[in-house]
């Protein structure tokens, strides 16, 4: 059984996504030992509490030229084996990436190379596939190194885009058909090949 460390700062839809497979066993080759968020507010610490999953916050703004290292430090002390980013909204660097690297997850909802990088996040990503007008795009699971959006993909899911569509409605459409589903498979894999 590998350990895992789930980071969020928000909603936690993802995180969500991933307490159901384990319960449903669509994860058995890993357990989610700690959800760290970087903001004290995020939805998604209530859902891991409600699965009874340890939380714990740890913020640039607190740790400054520290995160990195705290970060590091609570991983070390859980044995983690697997970082998954599940709309985590802090760019990682320095010793987490050097100590975990090949070990960090991120799920991104775009078909990585298109619409990722530097302030693609959250709506921004769905409103320039709008306004590109791309017909299909999707979600993207892929290692995390110190380029945003640039590690090796790890699993990909496309979603069609359909007349109408707002930033709202696709994004939606892509954690649907695509984040929860692949996010969760991801994990999986990698635990099992660990
Ligand atoms: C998702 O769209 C994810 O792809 C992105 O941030 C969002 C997080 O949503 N990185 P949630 O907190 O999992 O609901």
């Amino acid at each position: 059984m590998k350990n895992i460390a789930v980071l969020v700062s928000g909603g936690g839809t993802n995180l969500q996504a991933l307490i159901d497979a384990q319960n449903g066993g669509t994860i058995t080759h890993g357990k989610i030992v700690t959800v760290v968020s970087n903001k004290a507010d995020a939805y998604a610490l209530e859902r891991a509490k409600r699965a009874g999953i340890e939380t714990a916050v740890i913020s640039r703004r607190a740790e400054g030229e520290n995160f990195s290292h705290a970060l590091t430090e609570h991983m070390k002390a859980r044995s983690i084996d697997l970082i998954v980013l599940a709309g985590f909204m802090s760019i990682l660097n320095g010793e987490l990436l050097r100590e975990y690297e090949g070990r960090i997850i991120n799920i991104h909802p775009s078909l990585i190379p298109s619409f990722c990088g530097d302030g693609f996040y959250g709506l921004h990503v769905h409103e320039a596939a709008l306004s590109y007008g791309v017909k299909v795009t999707g979600a993207t699971v892929h290692f995390v190194n110190e380029v945003v959006d640039g590690g090796k993909i790890i699993m990909q899911k496309a979603v069609e885009v359909r007349d109408g569509d707002t930033p709202e409605t696709l994004q939606r459409r892509v954690m649907e058909e695509a984040e929860w589903i692949i996010l969760p498979r991801a994990v999986e894999k990698l635990c099992a090949e660990m």
